[in-house]
Order: C-alpha cells, then sequence, then structure tokens
C-alpha cells in the first residue's frame, strides 16, 4: 500500500508533519536516489527514503489496544493540553497513533500502531471493520426505532448502511442499545441515535472486529498478540466491499 511521503516520514519520527513537508519542499529528501519535492508524491515500503542522505529508520511496528476512559482526547497533541490517549502509553517508546477516533466523552476499545499500513486499511471506508457500541439514550427505544437504525437513518443526506441492534434493557427514562455498524463517520452513533429522538447519553465501544475489552479497566492497555495482529491483517483485506 503506498502512502504519501510526509506522512511516511512523520512516522519514522524524524519530523512531525509540517516539518516533513518543509524537509520535502526544501530538497532534503531523496526517494529511491532522486530529490523530490512534490508533497503528493506516494512511496511504499519498497522505496527508498533518505532525508539528508540518512535512511529513514523503519521503525518496529507496534499494536495496542487500549480501554479508553472518558475525558482523554483521541489524538497525539491537543492544542489545549487536554490528556490525550497517546499519554496513556507514554512508556511506549515508539510513535504511536491511534486509529481512527473515539469522541472525547466516549469510553471503549481503541487501537494505536505505528503501523501506516494497517491505520489506512482499517479506517478506509472501504474495509471499515465491525464496531459494537453500547449507548445509553435518553427515553424508551421502541421496536421501530431500532428497526429504522437497522435499515438507515439519512445523516448528512446520506443513509447509513444497514446495522445491527439489540436492546439491552430500558428504564423508566432510558435505554441501554448496542449498536453494531460497519462505517466510521463522524459521531457516527451519536448522529444516529439524535436522528431516532434518542439523544446519547453515554456511549462506550465494545468491539473492534473479533476484538474485545475483556480483562482491561477503563484507562488499561496491553500489546496485541502476534495472532491478533495477523487476523486484523487479514480482516481489512477481506472486508473489501
Ligand atoms: N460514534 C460516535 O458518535 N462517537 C464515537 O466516539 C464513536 C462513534
Amino acid at each position: 500500500m503506498s502512502e504519501r511521503l510526509q506522512k511516511v516520514i512523520a512516522h519514522a519520527g524524524i519530523a512531525s508533519r509540517r516539518k516533513a513537508e518543509t524537509l520535502i519542499t526544501s530538497g532534503h529528501v531523496k526517494v529511491n536516489g532522486e530529490v523530490v519535492t512534490e508533497l503528493g508524491t506516494k512511496v511504499t515500503s519498497a522505496d527508498e527514503v533518505k532525508v539528508d542522505e540518512v535512511p529513514i529508520s523503519k521503525e518496529t511496528l507496534v499494536y495496542y489496544l487500549l480501554y479508553k476512559p472518558r475525558g482523554v482526547i483521541t489524538a497525539v497533541t491537543d492544542d489545549k493540553h487536554r490528556k490525550t490517549v497517546v499519554d496513556i502509553l507514554k512508556e511506549v517508546p515508539e510513535r504511536i497513533y491511534p486509529v481512527g477516533r473515539l469522541d472525547y466523552d466516549t469510553s471503549g476499545l481503541l487501537l494505536l500502531t505505528n503501523d501506516g499500513d494497517l491505520d489506512n486499511k482499517l479506517t478506509h471506508p472501504k474495509y471499515e471493520v465491525e464496531k459494537t457500541y453500547v449507548a445509553k439514550v435518553k427515553g424508551i427505544v421502541t421496536n421501530d426505532d431500532l428497526k429504522q437504525l437497522r435499515t438507515g437513518v439519512v445523516i448528512d443526506h446520506r443513509k447509513t448502511a444497514k446495522a445491527k441492534t439489540k436492546l439491552i434493557r430500558t428504564n423508566k427514562e432510558s435505554s441501554i442499545v448496542s449498536l453494531t455498524i460497519h462505517e466510521g463517520r463522524n459521531h457516527q452513533v451519536k448522529n444516529m441515535f439524535e436522528k431516532i429522538g434518542h439523544p446519547v447519553e453515554k456511549l462506550s465501544r465494545e468491539t473492534y472486529g473479533f476484538l474485545d475489552l475483556h480483562g482491561l479497566q477503563a484507562g488499561e492497555y496491553r500489546r496485541l498478540k502476534p495472532h491478533e495482529v495477523e487476523e486484523l491483517k487479514e480482516l481489512s483485506d477481506n472486508t473489501k466491499r
């Protein structure tokens, strides 16, 4: 899979994305022996990239599963100095970053890696994997509401893809619903429930493909096992739609 040159340089830990762009446009970067100054240039892992004649090191690829707590931002750094998911994994020496995102007030399963190929595949709309969310929503959700979620609701002029639902329980004023989707639009779950008149009060992502939060508390993380990494790669290869 090809990636933009500035992203590859940034991921190799040499510079931020912006600094990497400057390195490229100012002629410091060679691809397969040729100076490249075009920012859009795509490279693959087969290409040799050098910055000031030094080949960029190919970092060991690492994969982590985090049980993201609420009140943490899904980013590497934050202008407003809020705690980020990468701050939680500060012991990890590699330059990892989150795969996709969970909202500040959403908890649950989040992958972090420095594997740009896998990140691209997992977050590309064409490959999106199934994710299950559990939402506490306002009001009593009816079978009809669930059917709407399953068949698709229109958000930003576009119908959501087929989904799976399960009503876990209701009490006087709220309902707990599990919703499984494979798209990854911005605030998708909140927007879907908002659309059917049941705003989300609390949201958690319980599964990502075959992965779940088993054995972890909010704020804890673990390395993925080699067979899980393999399975994730297969998953993203097999879910081409
Ligand atoms: N959908 C949302 O609305 N928020 C999330 O954090 C994830 C999915």
